[in-house]
Formats: C-alpha cells, sequence, structure tokens
C-alpha cells in the first residue's frame, strides 16, 4: 500500500483541523475524521439501512449501465477517490475485465481500506491492485496517471463538499485528466425533504453512532475527554444551500480538555457543532460546476426513481 499521507501528517492535519474547527464560531470539523475503522464500518452499516438509499440507488444505475461503460470508456486503469469497501466497484471491475489492467483505490482510512483491497486483490487476480492513502482534496496530484484512465468518485461524496471546494476539486480533476481519460460521478438528487432527513436520521440510530464517532477519534488521537454520549445527533435540511447538514448538540454545559492541543473547549447547553453537510443536486446546477472545471456531460443516469445520478464526463 502507498501513503501519500503518512501517520505523522495525518496527526498533523487532525491536530490542525480539531485546533481551527474548534475556535471558530460556530464550532464545525470536516467530515474526513469519522472515517478510522469503526467509522468507515459504521458507514458500511448505514448502507443498509432501510432509510439510506443512496446506495441501493447507485447499484441499481451501475448493474444497469456498467457494460455501457465500459464501452464509453475503454478504461485500462481506475482511480477510485474515496473508494471505502469498493463493494460496488466490483461491478465495473468485472465489466472492465476485457481492458482494466488496474485498479487504485484512495481513502483516507488506511486499515480499513487495507482489508478491503486485500478482498479485492485475492478475488481479481490478474487486476494490479494499488492502494493509496492519500487526501482526495490534496493529493490528486500525486496518483498513477496513464493509459485510459477512468476516475470514479461514487457514493455521492461530492456532496460532502462544500460549493466553492467542490469546485476546486472537479478543477483539480479536471487537470490530472490526460487524453482518452473520463470521470464517473455519483450525486444524490434533491428530493422529498422527508426521506431526505430519515436518510441522516434513521430509527436504529446507526447515523447517530457514526456522527459521535468524529468524537471518539478526537478523544483516542489527541487525548481529549469529550463525553460522546453528551451529545445528540441532528440532521437537518437547509432548503436554501439544498444539503443535509449533520452536527452535534450539546445536551447540557461542556467543558472539554484536549490533551494534546493544551487546549479547553467550552459547549454551552443547545451549543451545535456542524460536522458534515451532504449536498444534492439537481441536474442544470451539476452542469455548470462540470462547465466552470473544463469537463463535458458525456453520459448522466438515474436509478428508476430518480433519486441519484450517476454521470462520465470528458475533458473539454
Ligand atoms: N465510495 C464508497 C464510500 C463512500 S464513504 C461508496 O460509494 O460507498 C466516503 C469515503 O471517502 C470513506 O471511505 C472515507 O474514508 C473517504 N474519504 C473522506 N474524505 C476523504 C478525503 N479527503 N480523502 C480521501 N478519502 C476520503
Ligand atoms: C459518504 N457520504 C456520501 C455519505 C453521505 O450520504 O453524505 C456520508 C454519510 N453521512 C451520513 N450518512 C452517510
Amino acid at each position: 500500500m502507498e501513503r501519500y499521507l503518512t501517520p505523522d501528517e495525518l496527526d498533523k492535519a487532525l491536530r490542525r483541523d480539531v485546533a481551527d474547527g474548534l475556535s471558530a464560531v460556530p464550532k464545525s470539523l470536516p467530515p474526513k475524521w469519522f472515517y478510522d475503522e469503526r467509522g468507515s464500518t459504521l458507514f458500511e452499516e448505514i448502507t443498509r439501512l432501510p432509510e439510506y438509499y443512496p446506495t441501493r440507488r447507485e447499484r441499481a444505475i451501475l448493474v444497469e449501465r456498467a457494460a455501457e461503460i465500459a464501452a464509453v470508456t475503454g478504461a485500462e486503469s481506475l482511480l477510485e477517490l474515496g473508494a471505502g469497501s469498493g463493494e460496488k466497484t466490483r461491478l465495473l471491475l468485472d465489466a472492465l475485465a476485457g481492458t482494466l489492467h488496474t485498479y487504485v483505490p484512495v481513502d483516507v482510512s488506511g486499515d480499513f481500506l487495507a482489508v478491503a483491497t486485500r478482498q479485492i486483490a485475492a478475488d481479481y487476480p490478474d487486476l494490479a491492485v494499488r492502494a493509496v492513502v492519500a487526501d482526495y482534496e490534496r493529493h490528486l496530484h500525486l496518483l498513477p496517471t496513464g493509459g485510459r484512465r477512468l476516475i470514479a468518485f461514487l457514493g455521492g461524496t461530492i456532496g460532502n463538499m462544500p460549493s466553492a471546494e467542490r469546485i476546486g476539486f472537479l478543477g483539480a480533476v479536471r487537470a490530472s485528466m490526460t487524453e482518452g481519460a473520463s470521470l464517473l460521478l455519483g450525486a444524490d438528487l434533491v428530493k422529498d425533504v422527508d426521506r431526505l432527513v430519515a436518510a441522516y436520521d434513521d430509527a436504529q440510530g446507526v447515523t447517530a453512532e457514526f456522527n459521535r464517532n468524529v468524537l471518539h477519534v478526537i478523544n483516542r488521537e489527541l487525548d481529549a475527554d469529550f463525553v460522546p454520549a453528551a451529545y445528540e445527533h441532528i440532521a437537518r435540511w437547509d432548503p436554501a444551500h439544498e444539503w443535509i447538514e449533520m452536527r452535534l448538540r450539546a445536551a447540557g454545559r461542556q467543558s472539554v480538555s484536549i490533551g494534546r492541543l493544551d487546549l479547553r473547549v467550552d459547549f454551552a447547553a443547545g451549543e451545535e457543532m456542524r460536522t458534515e453537510i451532504s449536498a444534492k443536486f439537481r441536474r442544470d446546477g451539476l452542469m455548470r460546476e462540470l462547465d466552470a472545471a473544463g469537463l463535458a456531460l458525456a453520459e448522466w443516469w438515474t436509478d428508476h426513481a430518480g433519486d441519484f445520478s450517476l454521470l462520465l464526463a470528458k475533458p473539454r
């Protein structure tokens, strides 16, 4: 496994994000810190919840379109950003069997990536599997290039970046694309608010546990003493931005020591801290963002209910 994010760099980035985010008004933390091994496992559990439709919908599109994706891209290498378990990706690996020789899954969650990738390598013995621990917001320019390359960014993870970051990210993806490359992007679509909120506030409380996992990560890595159970999970639809916002709300006053930062952070009773946004898209808005990044739409697919979209884009 290659590492563009060494444990030392990860530690530095976490310290910086926590120091900045907990000193800001209002407080916030970037969502990438949900994903230690437990967080990645909780996310996998979320994908199987009855309320969480995105994974099932995207999988349905992939089942239907994988052969077409293979025909249009003729990909020799597949670079997958935020690969996670790579479960859905197997549909692409199967469809691309005629041309694909290399699979490069990229993720910040190194331990989880190692296990998932070992399984894929065992199941696809003819494929070179080169897992990379990296931050796709910082390390795109370092990732392997060459051959007809398909870059996949699935699951709607693009929605976890605010618009300005998204545009910068798509521009960096475009800049890394050479002749014959394609981008396969999964994006969740705007829909009925009750369904959206339920997908992020499930009856079993798995998403709540996923949300609070960031506090467990900070406790362990930075010697902090958050009491995770003292923070309530909030998932709210923001109609102005068209995103779901996840927050943690301090049930009562909290005074938290973050040992390795030599920092004490106070929460007022009821104070909310943002932990994630999950933007939902409309076709027009997404087209504008692709266009601004120098990408042209080649294909646009949705599932039968119009819940989720998968698109193929090429350099303009
Ligand atoms: N693609 C999978 C997993 C989505 S979950 C799916 O569609 O189901 C989001 C994944 O992105 C997690 O595995 C998480 O560890 C990873 N991730 C989040 N922020 C990241 C970042 N900045 N750089 C690299 N990986 C990141
Ligand atoms: C990874 N990402 C697309 C998920 C989402 O739906 O925004 C993360 C998640 N957060 C809560 N549930 C799932």
